[in-house]
């Protein structure tokens, strides 16, 4: 009896130290955290349970039956995340690099279905050389058998990837697929081709700026916060990346059938912060950022912005409203006039979609001028890719609450949670315009002829523009139509927001029966 405990502490043993003592100084020295470290972080204290500790692959190619390691290189389980139950899969490098064989994927595997059994989230760790090379297509298999599940899961339970090392080739696909990634700065990165087959096939040395190619100029956390928009978050060190998964776990439900969990709250939800009322300039050309709009109206500031440095002339996060989380989509003036673009909408249009499938309140801030134009922007597709932000607004079913800060022109103001797509509640500022275009184009086109035989052009010019200001740009004309349900102060924005939402709480709608619908992708 004495020797069989002995044998489960020595394998016991074993497994915690994954690929050795060396190798864990050496991940340390490298300025990462061990997948058991990243999981203690993640986790309560104590809360973690670990499963398939023991397991080890059967590959006997290559040596590889001298090469088994307790656990095959990823820690599996569950735990408690703020009291909420959260699956985790943690791959470690130390041993064989973190690469992926199939007793690896069936625990990976194994883990995710749990979570889309039991509708609690999933947070994968990803630390990993990529295909286990030694077991050839069976790897290939087990990726397969992940980017499957990723897919089912999608919508369902909530998935996050954060990216702790390197995570390269068809790897990068599972975590791709999941709601959020996040990297940490300088000891992650995630790209398809790495610096040696870009040297090797593509016979190029350095990028075009001439710096020379490497892991983090290919893939590193700032080109994807800044250029791609692949992530969502960077973390500065991986306790920071960890922290941050945390903070997000506490916006989202467990799954699709949960509402998000609404948190007591200190922040008096009739506070009307005097800020507001100079937030927002009242010329409508002058620059600001619209987060001088949000912050104050959200509880205690406190605003987890997603993609922040990406496509800037749009600004998505989490924030809550008298405890209850929600999505805060903006507009941002202070960047490309807050114009849509591909990027812009893409981003809003993902975010917008995750908002849906997790029942979380979407709060829209509009000042858009419009969709951005240009022969570039043509080229670039933007009817493709503003068409996603449309449809996705179009299609989401929870509650909907707008307010129009200045402008709202031409598409754009339909796109943007436009009463006409089911915007539930739409407020606007007394110095909204709602138009076509801005005045001076608009007159400019249909008074062309008046103003070429006008006396004095430029007078004439100027009438024009003044009553087209006063007819179309203010919010009256709307308000006169209900296409806003009321125009009310910045510093109302606050109470009048979460009435709305307290409004809303039990709304019900749905959309008609269909297997999907075809998002423009
Ligand atoms: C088996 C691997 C491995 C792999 C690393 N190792 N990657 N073993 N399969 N894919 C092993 C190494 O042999 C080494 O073992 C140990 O892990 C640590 O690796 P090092 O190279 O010493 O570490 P480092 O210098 O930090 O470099 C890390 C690395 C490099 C950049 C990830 O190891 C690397 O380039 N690996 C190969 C990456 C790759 O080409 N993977 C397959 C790509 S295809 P020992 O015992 O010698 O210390 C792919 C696509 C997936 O993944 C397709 C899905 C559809």
């Amino acid at each position: 009896m004495k020797s069989i405990r002995e044998e489960l502490e020595r394998r016991r043993k074993q497994a915690l130290l994954g690929g050795g003592q060396e190798r864990i100084d050496k991940q340390h020295q490298e300025g990462k955290l061990t997948a058991r470290e990243r999981i203690d972080l993640l986790f309560d204290t104590g809360s973690f349970v670990e499963l398939d500790r023991f397991v080890t692959h059967r590959c006997a190619d290559f040596g590889m039956e001298k090469r088994k390691f307790y656990g095959d290189g990823v820690v599996t389980g569950y735990g408690k995340v703020a009291g909420r139950t959260a699956f985790v899969f943690s791959q470690d490098f130390t041993v064989l690099g973190g690469s992926l064989g199939m007793a690896f994927a069936n625990k990976i595997c194994k883990v995710m279905d749990l979570a889309l059994k039991t509708g609690a989230p999933l947070i994968g760790f990803n630390d990993s050389g990529g295909a286990r090379i030694q077991e050839g297509v069976e790897s290939l298999a087990g990726y397969a058998q992940i980017f499957l599940r990723n897919s089912l899961a999608s919508g369902v339970i909530p998935q996050i990837s954060a990216i702790m090392g390197p995570c390269a080739g068809g790897a990068v696909y599972s975590p791709a697929i999941t709601d959020f990634i996040l990297m940490s700065e300088g000891t992650s990165c995630l790209h398809i081709t790495g610096p040696q087959v870009i040297k090797a096939v593509l016979q190029e040395e350095t990028t075009p700026e001439g710096e020379p190619i490497t892991s983090q100029v290919l893939g590193g956390a700032k080109v994807h916060m800044e250029k791609s928009g692949v992530a969502h978050f960077a973390g500065g060190s991986d306790e920071d990346t960890v922290r941050i998964i945390r903070e997000l776990l506490q916006f989202l439900p467990q799954n699709n059938r949960e509402q998000p969990p609404v948190v007591p709250c200190s922040d008096r939800p009739d506070r009307m912060d005097e800020a507001l009322k100079t937030a927002v300039p009242e010329d409508p050309r002058q620059p600001y950022d619209i987060r001088r709009v949000i912050l104050p109206c959200v509880d205690e500031g406190r605003f987890l912005e997603v993609q922040k440095d990406f496509a800037r002339n749009i600004v998505v996060g989490l924030a809550r409203f008298n405890g209850m989380p929600v999505g805060v989509v903006a507009n941002q003036p202070a960047w490309l006039s807050g114009a849509l673009d591909p990027d812009a909408s893409v981003k809003a249009a993902r975010f917008v979609r995750f908002c849906d499938c997790f029942n979380i309140p979407l709060v829209s801030f509009v000042d858009v001028p419009g969709f951005f134009p240009g022969i570039d922007m043509e080229a670039r597709g933007i009817i493709r890719h503003g068409a996603k932000l449309l449809y996705a607004y179009c299609e989401a079913t929870v509650p909907k609450v707008t307010v129009i800060t200045r402008k709202g022109y031409g598409g754009a103001y339909d796109v943007m949670s436009s009463k006409h797509i089911r915007g539930d509640i739409n407020y606007c500022y007394p110095t909204t315009e709602i138009a076509v275009m801005g005045a001076a184009g608009a007159v400019n086109i249909i008074f062309r002829e008046e103003i070429r035989k006008a006396k004095d052009p430029e007078a004439a010019q100027k009438k024009l523009v003044a009553e087209y200001q006063e007819k179309f740009c203010s919010p009256y004309k709307a308000a006169e139509l209900g296409y806003v349900d009321e125009i009310i102060e910045p510093e109302e924005t606050r109470p009048k927001v979460i009435a709305a939402l307290d409004l809303l709480k039990t709304k019900k709608d749905t959309n008609p029966w269909r297997k999907h619908g075809n998002i423009p992708l």
